[in-house]
C-alpha cells in the first residue's frame, strides 16, 4: 500500500514510522509512506498556508490551493482514496480500519488551525475523525489510521502477533492473558489456563470476554448479542 500524508509538520512523523512493526512493514515494502508538507505548495509569497475566515470569527483557516497542488502533485492521486482528518468526521473503528487495508493507495491530509476551507472537502473522498474530542492537529489522528491498517494488511503481522484474536473482531473485547510466574505478590494465574484443557480454556476465554464487554462497553455488547441471535 501507498500512503501520502499532507502534513505542515512531516517531523511529527519520524518516530512513529521508525519503530516497531511500522519501521518493519516499510522495510519489507508492505507500505510505502510519503511526507509532504503542503506549505512548499504555497503559491504565496511568504508560503502561507491559512487565512482569516470571511465573516469574521477566531482562529485561521486552512487555505484551498496549497492542498489541492500538493495533492495534485501526487502520482495516481485520482485513483487514490483520498482522507480528510476531522473531527467532523465519520468515527474510525475496526471494520472500517479492514476496509481501509484493502486499499491501494491512501492521500491522507492532516487539517491544522480553526478549521479548512470548506471548498478543500470537495477534492476528498471521505472525513475521518478517531474520537469525540479535538487534538491539536490531524497528525496524530493520521498516525492512528495507518497503525490500525497496517497492521492488518496481510504478511505485516506474524503469526505471534496475529490480528485474528484483535478485541471487537466479533464484538467482543480480549480475554485477559497471564505469563510467568504462577503468582506475583499473591496473585495467581487461574487455575484453568494451567489445566492443558483446550476446551474448558477456550470456554472460559469466551465467558471472560463477555463478562468485560458486558461491563465496560454495554453498546459493543448488544452488538454482540444480536449478532449471536441472528445466526441462531
Ligand atoms: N483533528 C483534530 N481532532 C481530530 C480527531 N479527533 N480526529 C481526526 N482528526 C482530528
Amino acid at each position: 500500500m501507498r500512503i501520502d500524508v499532507l502534513t505542515l509538520f512531516p517531523g511529527m512523523f519520524g518516530g512513529f514510522l521508525n519503530e516497531s512493526i511500522l519501521y518493519r512493514a516499510r522495510e519489507i515494502g508492505k507500505i510505502e509512506v510519503n511526507l509532504l508538507n503542503f506549505r512548499d505548495y504555497s503559491k504565496n509569497k511568504h508560503k502561507k498556508v491559512d487565512d482569516y475566515p470571511f465573516g469574521g470569527g477566531a482562529g485561521m483557516v486552512l487555505t484551498v490551493q496549497p492542498v489541492v497542488d500538493a495533492l495534485r502533485s501526487i502520482p495516481g492521486h485520482e485513483k487514490a482514496l483520498k482522507i480528510l482528518m476531522s473531527p467532523q468526521g465519520k468515527t474510525l473503528n475496526q471494520a472500517l480500519s479492514y476496509d481501509l487495508s484493502k486499499h491501494e493507495h491512501l492521500i491522507i491530509l492532516c487539517g491544522h488551525y480553526e478549521g479548512f476551507d470548506e471548498r478543500i472537502r470537495a477534492y476528498f473522498d471521505m472525513e475521518l475523525s478517531i474520537g469525540d474530542y479535538v487534538l491539536t492537529g490531524g497528525e496524530l489522528a493520521a498516525m492512528v489510521v495507518i497503525d490500525a491498517v497496517t497492521r492488518l494488511i496481510p504478511g505485516v503481522l506474524n503469526k505471534e502477533e496475529s490480528h485474528e484474536n484483535d478485541s471487537f473482531n466479533g464484538f467482543l473485547l480480549d480475554y485477559p492473558q497471564y505469563t510467568r510466574p504462577r503468582e506475583f505478590e499473591g496473585k495467581k494465574v487461574p487455575e484453568v489456563l494451567l489445566s492443558g484443557h483446550h476446551e474448558k480454556i477456550m470456554q472460559w476465554r469466551k465467558e471472560k470476554q463477555i463478562e468485560k464487554t458486558k461491563l465496560v462497553r454495554p453498546n459493543l455488547y448488544e452488538k454482540y448479542m444480536n449478532q449471536h441471535k441472528a445466526e441462531k
